[in-house]
């Protein structure tokens, strides 16, 4: 079922409310062989937050890059995915002129989104469309860019998706489809004592977990965009690492996603691995959030493809 709606600006609405907790059909990020709960929905909205708080300089960066392919006129940008908005919010700033559509199958993320949106200001530049995006972009064929972060690799058919994605596109449109490899890393070798080289092993593990729950992750989406007639016009793999003096909420950042991969893990990773991980999280002097040594890598891919001009 596809829905959309659109919304007009009230400067007073709440600013960032965490945790509209129903159950969007995906929850993102990792799946935990669990039904999704409200609490799995708050976390997945206070990760990605910190993520966009954290990496905020590499996505100016991206976004940066992208207006000076799109060369002329941006002003109907898709975000494929959306989750709480950043890929929007950096977008409508980026493109003062533009205005959002905002997809995801969530109703509990454009929910939030559009709240923030509301709260922003910037209520009557952003559209939500609920739909499952692997079954195309519901009617939508004059977008300029569309933007799909950390997002495609959950649809059940790519190349629908994709197909569903150069119908959106105006021709000489962009699409950019940007992917993490797994959860980032923040751990030194030897981060508990008798367990060298834990985090290596849970990233192993969680990497079965996601083969089975998320099988499109790491995928070859430079193929699968000349595959669904779009010209790739830049591909890029940054390595980003951050050490101290890290962004005050690097801590609380690797507690979520040590958590996260904690309850993913649990049943499918040697007990003393999870216990390790449990020193890591339980607020003791082990606990990531009172760490000095913590250093955050994340390898992060961009595509950046065309709808030919010529093509019908
Ligand atoms: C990991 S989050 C990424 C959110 C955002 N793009 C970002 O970079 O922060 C993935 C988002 O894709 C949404 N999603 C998952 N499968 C989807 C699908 N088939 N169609 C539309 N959205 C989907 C999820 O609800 C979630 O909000």
């Amino acid at each position: 079922m596809t829905r959309s709606t659109s919304h007009t600006p009230e400067p007073h609405g709440p600013a960032h409310h965490h945790g509209h907790g129903d159950h969007p059909g995906h929850g993102g990020g990792h799946g935990h062989g669990h039904a999704h709960t409200a609490q799995d929905d708050a976390l997945l909205v206070a990760v990605l937050d910190l993520d966009a708080e954290i990496f905020a300089p590499y996505l100016t960066a991206v976004t940066s890059g992208i207006a000076e392919l799109a060369r002329d006129r941006v002003s109907h940008v898709v975000d494929l995915g959306a989750g709480t908005g950043t890929g929007t919010f950096a977008l409508l700033e980026r493109f003062p002129d533009a205005r959002v559509t905002a997809v995801d199958s969530s109703p509990a993320m454009l929910a939030l989104l559009t709240e923030r949106a509301r709260a922003e200001g910037l209520g009557d530049r952003v559209r939500t469309l609920e739909t499952d995006a692997g079954t195309g972009l519901a009617g939508i064929t004059d977008a300029d860019l569309v933007w799909a972060s950390a997002s495609l690799h959950h649809v059940d058919d790519p190349a629908a998706a994709l197909a569903g994605v150069r119908a959106a596109l105006r021709p000489g449109g962009i699409v950019a489809v940007a992917e993490m490899d797994g959860m980032p890393r923040f751990l030194p070798e030897d981060a508990v004592v008798g367990r060298p080289g834990l985090e290596a092993r849970c990233r192993e593990a969680l990497g079965a977990v996601d083969a089975e729950q998320v099988p499109h992750m790491g995928a070859d989406w430079g193929t699968l965009l000349a595959e669904a007639g779009l010209t790739v016009e830049q591909e890029h793999t940054e390595p980003l690492e951050l050490r101290a003096p890290l962004p005050a909420q690097a801590g609380t950042y690797a507690h979520l996603v040590l958590g996260r991969i904690r309850g993913a893990l649990e049943g499918r990773a040697d007990p003393a691995d999870l216990d390790a991980l449990s020193i890591l999280l339980d607020g003791g002097p082990g606990d990531v959030r009172h760490r000095e040594d913590l250093v955050v890598r994340s390898t992060r891919q961009l595509w950046v493809a065309r709808r030919p001009a010529d093509a019908p």
